[in-house]
């Protein structure tokens, strides 16, 4: 992508938007008086952080965690930017979120389960310190010890959250990969990781339908994944799964005489907690590493300031485990605060596009965060779901993982929040953690599309190609964080020069660079405009073009592939594929058939999110004289846009009319 007007045609589309998008919406009186942070305490916070930037966050670890050993050294740069946290100190992750609440809430509510049917579950913090103990001595049974990388491949049921705090609990490091992910996927992701062991279940329900995970942890396993010893297999849809007794276990069988008592295994701060893998801009996704106690010091302060948790809420974070969003505010915040979290395994639309609204009804909860496009997804069915349920106990929505258009922020407030729920739209990313910007709801006024302000402690800025900080409102840059925070990713696990040069790489290792673009408005508020590099995000999801591309490429009759984003009404994004046959081109660049089969091959080497929409067939992409695709280009053509850019530099300016469909 050329640097020219990057930023210039973004800001001036926002800017638009937001001439109309004016209103400001102050915290409603009753919320701001009960919040936990109110305006004179965020400011406090703010100048706390400024002050003493690591006073503040050590100030804040010693309270907020319970350590085995305490540590006395806050921030260590000396290896920038490879920065620990607390790193003298001890402590257990699993302890944090259950061990510690045991004396005071043992009976209280954890977890609210709903099934897809409707079955459902509830498990005391009591309840669920036990099966975490008998799960965790059950790991150990089978050899598995601290360090050993244990994926994690499940439907959204309880024993997803048991599996990841068992872990923790002896020192194994997760690595959960999303059930919608391919066999293919998860081979990936296991051999990369040199997993020790797979989680699985026989099936989880989705759609009306099973997933079949097991099958695919068979498929994936049967060529490759040499490290694997156990594969751990919950019984979930109870249907016929092939067993290898020598490798798989049943879960039930493996805690069957297990006792409910596990010593947590004591690690330093800086011990890996957990892997996520997520895409970047080459084709290989990212093995996001990320420590113990940073993290876990903010995703505790972020469900206290951004979620403004108290001890009778019901919070509902619709994320799939298999997302940090799942990872942060469904399993680790949620329970390190003592609160109660409901679990939902299905999909919103079953039976109807009520399904939400009613969970929200029949279980009484009162926080909700969940993302653009299903909010706009729903939105598009019609008021008369939400209308048909009792949401008055919700006091508070939340919004992530892409910019929410105006439209569908109104109808939240409005058709579920009846306006008197303050939304708050947080800005994060699988490396950060947690929230980084997001408005603290009782203290500062929200704007629709915006994610507001930068938390306290956290430095995020806009600057320019060359790293100047850009102060003069409304203009496009680079987003930064200007210091190290506690939950930062710490790697990218087997590949330390690419965390090197993705995020500390362009600015000479002086900020953190995110991979956004943004804006801030004459008040200060973030506006974020979108991704910098060749990364895409479907459905709130990140998905690299050159992953895509590496899959089109991968079936035999294809020569070239190029992909784009364009937008979409629901999905946000939506996958455009240029593809050059090895063939010969069909007729009229089309051929339903073939793009058919294009599409369940890339759904088979990565998951059903990554299918492109549309398929257009070409003698050849559009490329410079240098070789180098102009990706530019392909956007506006599929966008069905007319080409307003300079296509002097193109070899071969007649493959136009090909990739317009036009012959
Ligand atoms: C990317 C991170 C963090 C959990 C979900 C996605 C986009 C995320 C927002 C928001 C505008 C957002 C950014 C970011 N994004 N939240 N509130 N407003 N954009 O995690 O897969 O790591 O993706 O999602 O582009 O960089 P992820």
């Amino acid at each position: 992508m050329s640097s020219d007007n990057m930023f210039g045609n973004n800001v001036t589309k926002n800017i638009e938007s937001t001439l109309q998008e004016d209103r400001l919406f102050p915290p409603p009186d009753g919320f701001a008086a009960a919040a936990n942070i109110k305006k004179t305490t965020l400011a406090e916070l703010q100048q706390q952080a400024k002050q003493d930037y690591e006073g503040f966050w050590a100030n804040l670890a010693h309270q907020e965690l319970n350590w085995q050993h305490a540590f006395s050294a806050t921030l260590d740069s000396s290896n920038a930017p490879h920065f620990r946290w607390f790193y003298d100190g001890q402590l257990n992750a699993s302890y944090n979120c259950l061990d510690r609440h045991l004396a005071s809430r043992g009976d209280k509510t954890a977890i609210i389960f709903e099934g897809e049917k409707g079955d459902t579950q509830q498990l005391s913090y009591r309840q669920l310190h036990t099966k975490v103990c008998q799960f965790a001595n059950g790991l150990k049974s089978i050899g598995i010890k601290k360090g050993d990388r244990v994926v994690i491949y499940l439907p959204m049921v309880p024993e997803a959250a048991i599996a990841m705090l068992a872990c923790a609990r002896i020192g194994a490091i997760h690595s959960v990969v999303f059930g919608g992910f391919s066999a293919e996927s998860l081979k990936d992701r296991i051999e990369d990781a040199g997993a020790v062991c797979v989680i699985t279940a026989d099936g989880g329900h989705r759609g009306g339908k099973i997933i079949e995970l097991k099958a695919a942890t068979d498929k994936a396993l049967a060529n490759g994944c040499q490290t694997i010893n156990h594969v751990i297999v919950l019984q979930r849809s109870h249907h016929d799964v092939a067993i290898d007794t020598q490798r798989d276990i049943w879960w039930h069988t493996l805690v069957e005489n297990q006792t409910e008592h596990c010593e947590p295994e004591w690690v330093n701060s800086e011990h890996p907690l957990f892997l996520l893998y997520t895409s970047g801009s080459t084709g290989k996704p990212k093995g996001i590493q990320h420590s113990t106690a940073g993290y876990l010091l903010n995703a505790i302060v972020t469900m206290k300031w951004v979620f403004d948790i108290k001890d009778d809420d019901i919070y509902w974070c619709t994320a799939d485990v298999g997302w940090v969003t799942g990872h942060t505010y469904v399993t680790y915040g949620p329970l390190a605060v003592g609160s109660t979290l409901l679990m939902y395994e299905g999909a919103p639309i079953i039976p109807d596009a009520g399904r939400f609204w009613k969970i929200c009804q029949d279980h009484k909860v009162s926080i909700f965060y969940t993302a653009p496009t299903a909010i706009r997804a729903l939105m598009k069915q019609g008021d008369q779901h939400p209308n048909r349920y009792d949401l008055s106990s919700i006091r508070l929505l939340g919004t992530v993982g892409e910019p929410i258009n105006p439209e569908a922020w109104m109808w939240y407030h409005t058709v579920i929040g009846k306006k008197h729920c303050p939304i708050v739209d947080t800005w994060w990313q699988t490396e950060t953690g947690a929230n980084m910007i997001a408005p603290v709801p009782g203290a500062m006024a929200t704007k629709p599309g915006s994610c507001t302000l930068a938390l306290p402690g956290i430095d995020a800025d806009i600057v320019d190609e060359a790293g100047n900080l850009i102060t003069a409102p409304n203009q496009g840059g680079y987003l930064v964080i200007k210091k190290p925070w506690p939950s930062m990713l710490r790697t990218i696990w087997n590949d330390d020069q690419r965390y090197i040069d993705t995020y500390w790489g362009k600015f000479e290792g002086k900020y953190y660079l995110a991979g956004d673009s943004a804006r801030r408005d004459d008040q200060g508020y973030f506006w974020i405009m979108g991704r910098i590099d060749d990364v895409l995000n479907v459905s709130g999801h990140r998905l690299g073009t050159m992953e895509v591309e590496s899959a089109l490429v991968a079936h035999p009759d294809v020569a070239e592939a190029a992909v784009v984003g364009k937008p979409d009404d629901i999905k946000g994004e939506g996958i455009f594929a240029f593809v050059v046959l090895k063939g010969q081109r069909p007729e009229n660049g089309i051929d339903d058939m073939l793009t058919q089969e294009l599409r369940t091959w890339v759904g088979e080497q990565i998951g059903a999110i990554a299918k492109p929409d549309a398929i257009r067939y070409a003698d050849n992409l559009p490329k410079t004289r240098s070789g180098k695709i102009m990706r530019r280009l392909l956007r506006t053509i599929a966008k069905g846009e007319k080409i307003t850019q300079d296509t002097s530099t193109l070899e071969n300016e007649a493959i136009l009319e090909q990739l317009q469909g036009k012959s």
